[in-house]
């Protein structure tokens, strides 16, 4: 099994687009059986997967010692694509992680998951706290989208520099050009000082996957977006391969 990340501190960059977009292609054209966890009370994931919140969630705690997140995973309309959604404990998930003072609580439960699952996926909040350095303990590559900006390139450092600060084995992190527009010279000129960074472009088909309620490969399959993201995946399971 293999844990990949969709993580950046920065908010609205693509990272829920881009987690259940990947998940559909590892499920439906790689056909790895894939869980997509959503660690994001907005619940986007589950929203573009059209997976209903179930109506009475969860009372007790995901996180909580002894309790068993899998109880929580739902499929979806895609064979081998499972969610765990955002339960209500997500609130105040930081907090309680720093209580329970386990530092490899998510990687526990992720190294679990790895007897049903070949691919689990995050789809992070944009934060820097407790839940983002778990994640980064319980991920094997981490995926930053930025769009190109100075403020995302700002966002990337952060990024870098909280995954570098795990220390010796950390994740490597694999820095992904989102809502990429060659149109415009910031974006260009991004794109030709990392011409080796994997790139999404900036769609109309891929804003469609919140008004579809799904992923773009499932309603769009020979679009250039979907292309890209199928390429994406390559360039990830590659990645992993090396390790
Ligand atoms: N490649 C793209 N082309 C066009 N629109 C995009 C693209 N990627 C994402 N979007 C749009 O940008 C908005 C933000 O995307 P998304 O919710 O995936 O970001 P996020 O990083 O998960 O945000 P948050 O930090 O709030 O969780 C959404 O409206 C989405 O449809
Ligand atoms: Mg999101």
């Amino acid at each position: 099994m293999a844990s990949i990340a969709v993580y950046s501190v920065k908010g609205g960059v693509g990272k829920t687009t881009l987690a259940v977009n990947l998940a559909w292609v590892a499920a439906s054209v790689s056909r790895r059986k894939t869980l997509l966890w959503d660690l994001d009370a907005a619940n986007g994931s589950g929203f573009l997967l059209g997976v209903d919140p179930r109506k009475k969630r969860s009372a007790d705690s995901m996180f909580a010692d002894g309790s068993d997140p899998a109880k929580l995973i739902q499929p979806t309309a895609y064979a081998g694509l499972d969610l765990l959604p955002a339960d209500e404990s997500i609130r105040t998930l930081d907090r309680q992680l720093d209580r329970l003072g386990k530092k490899k609580r998510l990687a526990k439960l992720t190294e679990a998951l790895g007897k049903t699952y070949d691919r689990v996926i995050f789809d992070c909040p944009p934060v820097l706290n407790e839940l983002s350095a778990q994640v980064i303990r319980a991920a094997d590559l981490v995926i930053v989208p930025l769009p190109p900006s100075p403020l995302s390139a700002r966002a990337f450092e952060v990024v870098v520099e909280e995954v570098r600060g795990q220390g010796k084995g950390h994740p490597p992190i694999l820095p992904v050009l989102s809502m990429l527009d060659l149109r415009r010279s910031l974006h260009k000129a991004a794109r030709e000082a990392n011409p080796n960074w994997p790139a999404i472009p900036l769609a109309s088909a891929i804003e469609q996957c919140a008004v579809e309620q799904q992923p773009v490969g499932a309603f769009a399959p020979r679009s250039p977006a979907a292309r890209a993201i199928a390429q994406l995946w390559t360039a990830i399971e590659r990645k992993l391969a090396s390790q």
